[in-house]
């Protein structure tokens, strides 16, 4: 049973043009789950806890999946984080069946890494922006014009466009590796998103060229608005996701991925934040930080193509009733081709083990190949 769900007052009317990507949203909203009754979301929390036991099973959420399946993965011994850690859980840990409540690449960014373990995720159709706007073979003649250029590419693609890849990134890492293949006379070809590119050039001074993609979440937050709430709340620090425009990152007090805007919630000595991603991501912050306010920032305004359109379709896709229809029938199984896996595999591995040393203490500079100035 599917419905479109009342959070947002106007509905997509049109596919959107996000950038080079054309996303017909109305589907996946189309698909949301109905939110179940009280007694129905008990009855099926409990179905789901009994058949993680039988199945040998572990979810992995992230957080900008509905409040429930973040609350449960937790409370089952999962997980509920960011793309990095979603995908370094899920290599790691000894359960033989792994439940993603995301979007597509992640999981199959888990299959890559564990081609052994059986991976479901509630809803196959939820993609993403990112993945859906960077086609392979459109991406590999991009590619092939640069020959020059070490190929850095965003968690959010799909497994052949990542095998096609020299770096894997996310949000969390995209700015330590990148500097650290500067710094190595690395000049980069970047994909899919175009905002988070432009970020890390700003901030690392890296030689490199774009491919033209963006989060159609993202990409709606408006810096005017975002100005006159600031206004609103003198006094509030302002969170923002690297994958919003220049503009909205140039007003943040912090900037990071998902788990960076946690992490900056619960250190910043404030009280009031204005935060600029996905609003799934408000149910840990508020949980987290019970006497602190948190604010959707603005994708409103006489520049918006919707109203409050802050939280992706497709993770919406993701609910109780498709995690444990997955955990009893075995449906929704990801495969990757092993042999497609295997390559998609160096890149990722790569980012795992840059991450790891980083945190080791291992300097930044001896984690990539130098190849002298450029
Ligand atoms: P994070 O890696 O910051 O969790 O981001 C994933 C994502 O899809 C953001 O839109
Ligand atoms: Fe993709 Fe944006 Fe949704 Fe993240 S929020 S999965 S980047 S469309």
């Amino acid at each position: 049973m599917s419905a479109v769900i009342p959070i947002f007052d106007v509905e997509y009317e049109q596919p959107r043009e996000s950038s080079g990507t054309v996303c017909d949203t109305k589907f996946a909203w189309a698909r949301v789950p109905v939110e179940p009754s009280q007694e129905q979301r008990a009855a099926l929390k409990d179905k789901i806890r009994r058949l993680l036991k039988e199945r040998n099973a572990v979810m992995v959420s992230h957080y900008y999946v509905h409040p429930d399946l973040q609350d449960l993965a937790e409370e089952t011994g999962g997980i509920v984080s960011d793309s990095l850690e979603m995908a370094r859980f899920g290599r790691d840990h000894p359960a033989q069946t792994l439940v993603v409540s995301g979007v597509k690449f992640m999981g199959e960014t888990s299959k890559i890494l564990s081609p052994e373990k059986r991976v479901l995720m509630p809803d196959l159709d939820a993609t993403c922006s990112l993945d859906l706007g960077c086609p392979i073979d459109e991406f590999s003649a991009f590619c092939d014009q640069h020959p020059d250029r070490t190929v850095v590419v965003y968690a959010n693609t799909s497994a052949a466009v990542k095998a096609r890849s020299d770096w894997l990134v996310t949000s969390s890492c995209a700015l330590d590796i990148v500097r650290a293949l500067k710094e190595a006379g690395h000049k980069v070809l970047w994909a899919p998103d175009k905002h988070l590119g432009s970020y890390i050039q700003r901030e690392t001074g890296a030689d490199m060229v774009f491919w033209n993609g963006a989060c159609i979440v993202h990409d709606e937050f408006k810096a005017f608005e975002l100005e006159a709430l600031k206004k609103q709340y003198p006094k509030a620090k302002v969170l923002v996701h690297p994958e919003s425009p220049a503009d909205v990152v140039a007003l943040a007090d912090a900037v990071g991925s998902t788990s960076g805007i946690l992490k900056s919630a619960q250190e910043m000595d404030a009280k009031e934040f204005i935060v600029a991603t996905d609003n799934g991501m408000m149910h840990k912050l508020r949980t987290l930080n019970p006497g602190k306010v948190f604010i959707e920032a603005p994708t409103a305004g006489n520049s918006a193509t919707c109203k409050s359109c802050a939280h992706c379709p497709w993770m919406a896709m993701n609910g109780l009733a498709g995690l444990a229809h997955v955990l009893e029938t075995g449906a929704n199984e990801i495969h990757v081709d092993p042999s497609l896996g295997l390559r998609a595999r160096l890149p990722i591995d790569r980012m795992l083990a840059f991450t790891a040393a980083l945190k080791a203490g291992q300097a930044a500079g001896s984690l990539v190949p130098n190849i002298g100035a450029a």
